[in-house]
């Protein structure tokens, strides 16, 4: 029998609320099937759809700034007067309705036409030929951003990799833990890319760029002219320097790894993670969630102590091992003999599958052959320029001037990516625009999502309000005095309040 949807939540807004329904600002209610939020901002009120568009977050949770709200869950941003997607890593817009006034009450009448995203101006150095180099976070956000703001001339995304861009988060969650369906995956439909004109070149690796020619030469012989080049190579899996590691030895990056690792999954009793990083520990959480007894080996004597810190480490190894996960910690693999992995202290381990968690070294040999500046990364301005004219980095690869820690950063984070690809794009087109977001990531280990905001390498304090242990706290990582980033567990709200301090200049 096929089972009723439950109705959607709170009051019919087509039949009218008061402004006193309104809890801070918001009011959630529906019209028809549909979940509608409305906002209260400055003097207007706002109804948009009540969820994010990138995983369905519920925007009745998280923050309202000006016009637009953020996304408790991953930050996405949204303008409520057009809907649009403001910032990573929502990319699609939420629905706008129509609100009238009458008689003291609010209405929601109908659902509006989207409206076209605002096309930037065409000036005499708007370029003709942008090409792309990498399809994932960075090199997507920027193609998308790119038709989004009305660029008509031609976009080439070269990738070589042999999968459309899609959602390598996902990779170390719900996708390997068979909790969700390939067909999440894809960042866009294949559709998408004739549709707007992109020419996605999979499987096709770029080998070398002339940056005074402004040429980009691809490895099967074509070459690509470019006006502007976007480099958005990312990062790859650090090897293990392990003999006789044989083909059920994986690292995780791509779509097709990850494949790979289900496939030796399927049916598999024991499986080794190597390395107790976020990739390793997601895709151990992942495993057991498959019924997989999963031995974690690393060498450090706490996971993620040098980026969460010990309460978060201690917590974080905890809760895997209240899954079942069982800790081989101050140790590494020294040797394979089939299925069988020999630690460093003697012990041996049969394992059916093995992944490879121990870190990502950014793609940079492009950048350097094209004598680009580098250091640890490759050079970027405040603009996302690197030190050749019309040659712009994001993500994974880039080195930019953070303006919150006051450092020149490199991070590993999806949003970071997706945000500079945006910015990437807009100053293709000449919008002079600095890149000065707020760095962010989330983990995700079983039901706990960990958020983090800033950035901090060293810290002399962590001041936890709440609890690690409950799930619900938030940690303040400062030096002295100062707080460079803030990790919570089930604190939402606290985190986004976090990031809006930090872009402020105040302390979260
Ligand atoms: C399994 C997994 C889970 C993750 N989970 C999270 C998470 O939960 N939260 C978070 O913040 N971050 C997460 N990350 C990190 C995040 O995915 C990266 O920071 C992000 O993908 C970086 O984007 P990018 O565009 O710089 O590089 P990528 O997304 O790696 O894209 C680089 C692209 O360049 C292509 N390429 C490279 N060299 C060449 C060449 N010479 N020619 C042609 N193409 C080339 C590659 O094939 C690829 O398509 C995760 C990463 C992985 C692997
Ligand atoms: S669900 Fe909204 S940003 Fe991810």
């Amino acid at each position: 029998m096929a089972q009723e949807q439950a109705p959607p939540s709170g009051p019919d807004l087509t039949k009218g609320v008061g402004i006193g329904d309104f809890v801070d600002d918001k009011l959630l209610g529906h019209v028809g099937d549909e979940e509608v939020l409305l906002v209260r901002s400055g003097g207007d009120i706002f109804a948009v759809g009540a969820h994010c568009s990138h995983y369905h977050g519920p925007l009745a949770e998280g923050l309202v700034t000006g016009a637009s709200v953020r996304c408790p869950w991953h930050h996405a941003c949204f303008d409520l007067r057009t809907g649009e997607a403001e910032r990573a890593p929502a990319l699609s817009p939420i629905d706008c309705w129509t609100v009238e006034q009458r008689d003291g009450r609010i209405f929601v009448t109908q659902k509006r036409d989207q409206p076209k995203p605002p096309a930037m101006a065409v000036k005499p150095d708007t370029p003709n030929k942008i090409v792309i180099v990498g399809g994932g976070a960075a090199g997507f956000a920027a193609a998308e951003m790119l038709r989004r703001r009305g660029f008509g001339g031609s976009i080439v995304m070269v990738s070589n990799d042999a999968a459309p861009p899609v959602d390598r988060p996902n990779l170390s969650k719900d996708y390997l833990a068979g909790s969700a369906p390939e067909d999440w995956l894809p960042l866009r439909p294949n559709e998408f890319y004739g549709a707007s004109k992109i020419d996605l070149q999979l499987n096709t690796e770029v080998a070398a760029i002339d940056a005074k020619q402004r040429q980009v030469r691809c490895a099967n012989g074509a070459s690509l002219d470019y006006d502007r080049l976007l480099l958005a190579t990312g990062a790859e899996p650090v090897r293990l320097p392990v003999p006789a590691a044989g083909p059920h030895v994986h690292t995780l990056r791509s779509l097709a790894d990850c494949r790979a690792i289900i496939a030796d999954a399927t049916g598999a009793k024991r499986a080794l993670v190597i390395g107790a990083s976020f990739i390793g520990l997601e895709a151990a959480a992942a495993l057991r969630t498959r019924n997989i007894e999963v031995h974690v080996v690393a060498p450090e004597t706490r996971p993620m102590e040098r980026v969460l810190g010990p309460q978060l480490g201690d917590f974080i190894r905890a809760l895997h091992e209240e899954h079942g996960v069982v800790f081989h910690l101050g140790e590494t693999v020294t040797a394979f003999d089939g299925r069988r992995a020999t630690l460093k202290g003697g012990s041996t381990l049969e394992t059916d599958v093995v992944v490879v968690g121990v870190g990502v070294r950014p793609r940079l040999a492009l950048a350097e052959q094209a004598g680009l500046a580098m250091d640890r990364g490759v050079v970027v301005d405040a603009y996302l320029r690197t030190s050749a004219a019309d040659i712009y980095a994001a993500g994974d690869i880039a080195r930019w001037p953070d303006p919150h820690s006051g450092a020149a950063i490199r991070v590993e984070h999806w949003v970071v990516a997706e945000r500079q690809g945006q910015t990437a794009a807009r100053n293709m087109l000449g919008a002079q625009e600095r890149f000065d977001a707020v760095p962010f990531f989330w983990s995700q280990h079983y039901d706990v999502p960990i958020n983090y905001v800033g950035h901090a390498e060293q810290w002399d304090e962590i001041a936890i309000d709440g609890s690690v242990a409950g799930k619900d706290c938030v940690l303040r990582y400062k030096s002295k005095g100062r707080v460079l980033a803030v990790a919570s567990i089930y604190r939402d709200l606290d985190s986004l309040k976090a990031e809006l301090a930090m872009e402020q200049g105040a302390t979260p």
